[in-house]
């Protein structure tokens, strides 16, 4: 699981995301698809940039509430800002910071594709994941 996030002057913007995927090496290229209905994906597109959050185990809470609509996704989290300004989520395992290189149109959602301009790694761990409709985890 991942969030992507990004920021608009003081707006903080995030949504729950598991269409996260590689896609190139050279040049780094990622993608995620998105819901044409979304609502958060239209207040993003015009900053250009955005990053990916990759989700620790034990960020299910986390996942949840950015997958939610109604109050401030951000209440109660940590989070610093990326060299794009947008948050990287405390606790989140890796962060991928990118650039808005292209976006396709694909039934009802969009393939937003990103160009990497950093990543790091913050935790060493392992992912949460979505499977069969629930959260789970590898095993160790
Ligand atoms: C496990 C899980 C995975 C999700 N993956 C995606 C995704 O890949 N793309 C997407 O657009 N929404 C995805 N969502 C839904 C959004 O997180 C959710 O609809 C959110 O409320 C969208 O908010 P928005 O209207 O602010 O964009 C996922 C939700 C869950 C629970």
């Amino acid at each position: 699981m991942t969030v992507v996030t990004g920021r608009t002057g003081d707006q903080l913007l995030g949504l729950a995301v598991n269409s996260f995927t590689s896609v190139s090496l050279r040049p780094a290229l990622v993608a995620f698809c998105v819901a044409r209905m979304s609502s958060t994906w239209p207040q993003l597109r015009p900053v250009g940039t955005f990053c990916v959050n990759i989700l620790a185990e034990d960020q299910e809470a986390l996942s949840r509430a950015f997958a939610a609509h109604g109050p401030d996704r951000f209440s109660g989290v940590g989070w610093r800002p990326a060299p794009s300004g947008a948050p990287i989520l405390a606790g989140a395992l890796a962060w991928v910071d990118c650039a808005v290189e292209a976006e396709h149109e694909a039934g009802d959602h969009l393939i937003v594709v990103g160009r990497v301009r950093e990543l790091d790694l913050d935790h060493e761990g392992r992912p949460l994941v979505f499977y069969r409709g629930g959260y789970g985890r590898f095993e160790p």
